[in-house]
């Protein structure tokens, strides 16, 4: 049954941050990922996209090491009480499995969804009651990269003695590793765990695992997905090609990632919050991104950031890993 729901709504994504990110995307030529989930169409045409391509949701394989992960993570809870942050939570099916495991322990469920995307918020609490009661599941909608004072919101507007467990899943690959993983170090007090998931690079040889998975990305449903926005802002589709490809990113890091780039090939301006942006041909539009890692290099980014990796569940294709750690 639908019931009302209350969502607080964290500042940085109150109207004028929004607007000032999505100027800053058309400026840059980097679109922030957050925009390809912001409405309510996007939300759905990623679901769809989700359901259709996710290992998560396709591949028994995948299943059984997150079903593997959220049984240790449940297991090894130090506490009666647990609290469940959803970071960039999407649909929640995952957190909901994990809340599923908790339960079945008898433990009692705090359920904090977070995302940038009301929708997807939303979408994760319905989910959620299933497990958790109504008064304990408490939205969040706010951006992880921009948010400066969760942990402070984290201590004084939940009850800071419950120890967390923090999930971030599906999120590592859209974001520059060294700016969000000290935001994820200073949510973990020493009795919480993070457990988050990797896309990985299969096979001994990173770049040619990296080449290997390149096709996954480009289809139909993810195009449709990712040109919802452009075509939002008033870019035609005969306007250029969107276009997958291969960076290593920062340069010189070893680190790659896939990308999406939208090369125009006719002028194109637009208007947007009454600035305008002009586009040559030749000039491309960074639309996404997706980092591809191996467990070492989770292993290391982790331990960069003060995080040790206690537990490591890699499907057999290699293409997926799901990590539990801790404060070192
Ligand atoms: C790839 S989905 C992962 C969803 C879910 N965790 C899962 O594994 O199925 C990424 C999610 O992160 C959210 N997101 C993107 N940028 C964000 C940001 N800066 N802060 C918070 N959430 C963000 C999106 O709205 C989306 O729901």
């Amino acid at each position: 049954m639908n019931t009302v729901a209350q969502i607080t709504i964290h500042p940085s994504q109150f109207p004028d941050a929004v607007r000032r990110d999505l100027l800053e995307s058309l400026r840059s030529r980097q679109i922030n990922h957050k925009f390809h989930y912001d409405s309510v169409k996007q939300t759905h045409r990623w679901l769809a996209l989700h359901q259709a391509y996710a290992p998560s949701r396709t591949d028994p394989d995948c299943q059984r090491i997150y079903e593997a992960a959220f049984a240790t993570a449940a297991a090894q809870h130090p506490a009666l009480k647990a609290h469940v942050i959803g970071l960039g939570c999407g649909g929640g099916q995952k957190d909901t499995r994990l809340l599923r495991h908790l339960a079945a322990l008898g433990r009692d469920l705090l359920y904090t969804p977070c995302d940038v995307s009301v929708p997807m918020v939303l979408v994760a609490r319905a989910a959620a009651l299933a497990v958790v009661p109504e008064e304990n599941c408490l939205p969040l909608v706010c951006d992880l990269a921009t948010a400066d004072d969760l942990p402070e919101f984290f201590q004084t507007r939940r009850p800071a003695e419950v120890p967390r467990l923090i999930t971030f899943f599906g999120m590592l690959p859209n974001f520059d590793p060294d700016a969000v993983m000290p935001r994820l170090a200073a949510l973990l007090r020493p009795h919480d765990r993070l457990l988050l998931s990797a896309n990985l690079a299969p096979g001994p040889d990173y770049a040619a695992g990296v080449e290997r998975v390149l096709p996954q990305y480009d289809n139909e449903l993810t195009r449709d997905w990712l040109m919802t926005l452009l075509l939002d802002l008033g870019v035609e589709r005969g306007d250029g090609r969107l276009g997958f490809g291969i960076q290593e990113y920062p340069p010189g890091s070893g680190l790659r990632r896939i990308a999406a780039l939208f090369r125009f090939e006719r002028p194109r301006a637009l208007l947007v919050e009454g600035e305008r942006f002009d586009f040559a041909p030749g000039e491309t539009l960074r639309v996404f991104f997706s980092y591809r890692y191996t467990p070492e290099r989770v292993r290391r980014l982790l331990a960069r950031h003060g995080l040790e990796l206690r537990e490591q569940w890699i499907t057999d294709s290699e293409e997926e890993g799901v990590f539990l750690c801790r404060r070192a």
